[in-house]
Order: C-alpha cells, then structure tokens, then sequence
C-alpha cells in the first residue's frame, strides 16, 4: 500500500447535504449546504460556512438564525437542486415542494419533509476566504414524531438520511454497531455469533465479511482517470515526504485486512 501526498483540500467526507433555511415563512429561501457541523456539544454548536455570493448568506447576516434540516433520500433531487440554484431567481420551496414551516424558537421556517430540524441562532460571523462560518448555538431540535416509538426512542436509522462525499450523494447503508461496540465483549462476541463480523480485536477493526469478499472482488473500471494521479506520484517518488510515507506503509506491513483499491488501480495501470 503506498499513499499519495495530494494538494491541500477539503477531503473530510462524508457530510451531510444540510437543506439550511432562512428567511420566514411567508418568504423563506432554502440552499444546500456541506460544509456544517458540530463543533462543540454543551452548549450545543454548530456552524455553516457560506460564499457571500449567496442570498442565505445576506439573509441570514441580517436575520441571525436559521435551520439544519437533514433530508432523506426522497428528497436527493430537492437536495441538488436547492444546490445549483439561487433563491435570486428561483422559489425553491415552490419548485420542489417542500414545505416551510414554523420553528419553535426563531423566526427562521424549518422544513416539513426533513425529519430532523436543528434550529440555530448565529453568534458570530467569521471570514475565513472564500467562505463565511456562521458560528451558532443550537436552541432547538425538531425530529419528526413519525420516527418515536411508544417508548420514547427515535428511529434515526429509519428515516432514510443521505451523505454527500466528493460529489456524489449518497445513502447510509447499514449499522455496523453502536458507539463503543469495539470495547464491549458482550457485543463483540454476539456479532461474532451472528457471523455478522471478522472481528481482529488487535487492530480494533471489525470488517464485515461480504463487504471484504465484494471489495476483493471488485473489477477495476476506467484506468484513465487515475493515470494522472499515478503519473504525479511517479513524478513525486523522490520526494522526501513521499519516501516517508512510503516508508511508513512498508513498516505497517500486511496489518491492512483490505487490499488498496489505489494499489488494484495501479497494477491495472501497468497491465494496459
Ligand atoms: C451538495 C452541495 C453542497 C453545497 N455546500 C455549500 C456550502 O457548504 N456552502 C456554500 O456557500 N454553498 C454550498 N453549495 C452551493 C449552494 O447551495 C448554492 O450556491 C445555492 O444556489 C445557494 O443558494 P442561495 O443563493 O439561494 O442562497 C452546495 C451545493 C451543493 C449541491
């Protein structure tokens, strides 16, 4: 397995394709955002990076609060679209029929159709280039009762939410395990039982057996959109910093339980 050093980049994926409302209900506007998360848990904080080139960064400059709304994947084609297209010229809401409505705490509308609305008011407004943070407190959570069982607990996994990583949406596919599994021998040993899991405790990963006999099976497509990342990693091989990492996946040896699609791609590049 051999690494390539690339540019720097926004490579943190997956994130959510965030539908960010604003405005009110009588005129709201809606755009897509990714680049928004969590960034502190008490108090509860989030943030949403916007190009000034956007009316919801003007919107919410002037109104100070605005919705997370996740979408499901009913809604992946509403998702692109509130993506590509500025409330300047188009009534999103109208065009994709999603539905505003009231919040429980600000004056920004949240969606209807999203299960889950994280209603957020701005504290402080950062430039960092070509995006603006809006860093704010979360002061409300709206989840779709439809999801809450009798006893209390909300489905999250059945709402169907959607990921965006790089470019491409994207659905969750399945639970591999809740938080902490991987110290839980209990856990461990049920999904062992199941044959669910080939667990190597000492490298603490767990792989799911027809996830691996897929990916080691899986034909490697179209060799000419990686010639020019092997051909700058040729060019690169005698960098220091490529040596080093070349170094240090040799130092890791076979401990990889999958084999680098990187390195199929490579081997079928010198094949053609
Ligand atoms: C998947 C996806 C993610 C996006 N993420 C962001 C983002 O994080 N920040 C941003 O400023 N624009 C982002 N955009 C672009 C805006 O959603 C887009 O420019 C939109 O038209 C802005 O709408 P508005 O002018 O009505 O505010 C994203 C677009 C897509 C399709």
């Amino acid at each position: 397995m051999a690494k390539i050093s690339w540019k720097a980049g926004t490579m943190v994926y997956p994130v959510p394709p965030a539908l960010i409302s604003c405005g009110t209900v009588e005129k709201p506007n809606v755009m897509t955002a990714a680049w928004t998360g969590i960034i502190n848990s008490e108090p509860p904080m989030t943030y949403v990076s916007i190009r000034p080139s956007r009316l919801s960064h003007e919107i919410i400059s002037k109104t100070k609060n605005f919705v997370i709304n996740l979408p499901t994947l009913n809604m992946v084609s509403a998702v692109d679209f509130c993506g590509v297209k500025s409330g300047c010229d188009t009534d999103k809401f109208k065009e994709t029929g999603l539905t505003p409505i009231a919040s429980s705490h600000i004056e920004a509308p949240q969606i209807e159709e999203c299960p889950i609305s994280v209603e957020c008011r701005v504290l402080e407004i950062k430039p960092y280039g070509s995006h603006d943070m809006f860093l704010a407190e979360i002061v409300a959570v709206d989840v779709d009762d439809k999801y809450i069982d009798a006893s209390g607990k909300f489905w999250l996994e059945k709402t169907g939410l959607i990921a965006f990583a790089h470019g491409h949406y994207y659905t969750l596919g399945r639970n591999l395990g809740s938080f902490g599994f991987s110290v839980n021998k209990a856990r461990l040993a049920a999904m062992k039982k199941m044959d669910k899991v080939d667990v190597m405790v000492k490298a603490r990963k767990a792989v799911l057996l027809e996830d691996r006999a897929e990916s080691e099976a899986r034909p490697v497509s179209k060799p000419s959109k990686f010639a020019r990342k092997i051909k700058s990693a040729e060019a690169h091989s005698s960098q220091k910093k490529f040596d080093g990492k070349k170094k240090f996946s040799k130092a890791r040896g076979n401990e990889a339980p999958l084999p680098s699609s990187f390195a199929k791609k490579r081997s079928f590049k010198k094949k053609a």
